[in-house]
């Protein structure tokens, strides 16, 4: 596995390697789900490109960007035994966000509601620094996790309007046994709040439960699941949304595919979680596969 810290040394090693490529951009202090990721990009593609970036201009001022958990070494020696050929972790924010830096992707509709509606520059952060990790990795796939659900529907746009020739692959969420979506945040729960972040998982089961009953009114399954998430002392909703995937409008009467997507705080980390109904349902309309 080979380490890039500079733009030019990443564009030198990646002029080397035997095509097709997949890519995984992440912000490290990685886990199972990042490794799914990677494993799944060294599997389909002849070489497997990683970032690790911890992307200052998706964090707003408020937000947890100083204490945001890093550990370079050990990321590094989980992206080689999942098979990584190369990893790009700039030596500094400087490499991205040179001095004068002044060029944005903004990308609009479905960016201004869920996390959008939260975070209002978040995305305007990912969606910039994932074209740039585009145009320089030149990736033939790009792997993403549905954990974040409303990020890989913002990257299907930005390469669908910007004419990327990157296939999506949008890869499933990957759990603790209890059910709580691995996360890098999951590491700022105290004992009590690690017990009850499962809470969100519950209440996307009760969705799917209600789903399969035969339940269609979107406002009854939002009030059954902020119920269920209002009874766990240590949960505070952000929101809870039942949306169409394809636009996250919100109808009263669930399509053929929904979005179900919540955040909520447990104590002061705000965790996000969701699934696709009905259950089992791909996130994108179109299937993918990478050869
Ligand atoms: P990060 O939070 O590190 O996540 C990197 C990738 O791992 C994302 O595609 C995310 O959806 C995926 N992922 C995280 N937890 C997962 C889980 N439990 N199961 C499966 N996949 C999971 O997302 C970002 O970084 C950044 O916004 C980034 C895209 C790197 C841009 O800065």
């Amino acid at each position: 596995m080979r380490l890039a810290r500079s733009i030019s040394e990443l564009r030198a090693l990646r002029a080397g390697l035997p095509e097709p490529v997949g890519f995984v951009p992440t912000m490290g202090f990685l886990h199972e789900g990042h490794l799914s990721l990677a494993r799944r990009a060294h599997k389909e593609c002849a070489s497997a490109v990683a970032s690790i970036f911890v992307n200052p201009t998706q964090f707003s001022p408020t937000e947890d960007l100083a204490a945001y958990p890093r550990d370079l070494d050990r990321d590094l020696a989980m992206l080689e035994s999942a098979g990584t050929d190369l990893v790009f972790a700039p030596a500094s924010d400087a490499e991205v966000y040179p001095p004068g830096y002044a060029t944005w992707v903004t990308i609009g509709g479905i960016t201004e509601r869920l996390e959008g509606a939260s975070r209002p520059t978040h995305f305007r952060g990912v969606a910039t620094v994932v074209a740039k990790l585009f145009l320089l990795v030149r990736p033939q796939h790009a792997y993403f996790g549905q954990k974040d659900a409303q990020q890989a529907l913002v990257v299907d746009r930005l390469i669908a309007d910007l004419n990327f020739p990157i296939e999506l692959v949008v890869a499933p969420t990957v759990r603790e046994p209890d059910g709580l979506a691995m996360s890098s945040r999951n590491t700022y729960l105290s004992p009590a709040e690690r017990s009850a972040a499962p809470v969100l998982r519950r209440a996307l089961d009760l969705a799917e439960f209600l789903w399969k009953s035969g339940e269609r009114n979107a406002a009854r399954i939002r009030s059954a699941m902020t119920y269920l998430l209002d009874a766990e002392p240590l949960a505070r909703v952000d929101y809870v949304s039942v949306a169409d995937p394809s636009t996250l409008q919100e109808p009263e009467t669930l399509g053929p595919r929904t979005l179900v997507s919540l955040a909520v705080r447990i104590g002061k980390t705000r965790l996000i979680d969701n699934t696709v109904l009905p259950p089992g349902s791909p996130l994108l309309e179109r299937r993918t596969s990478c050869s």
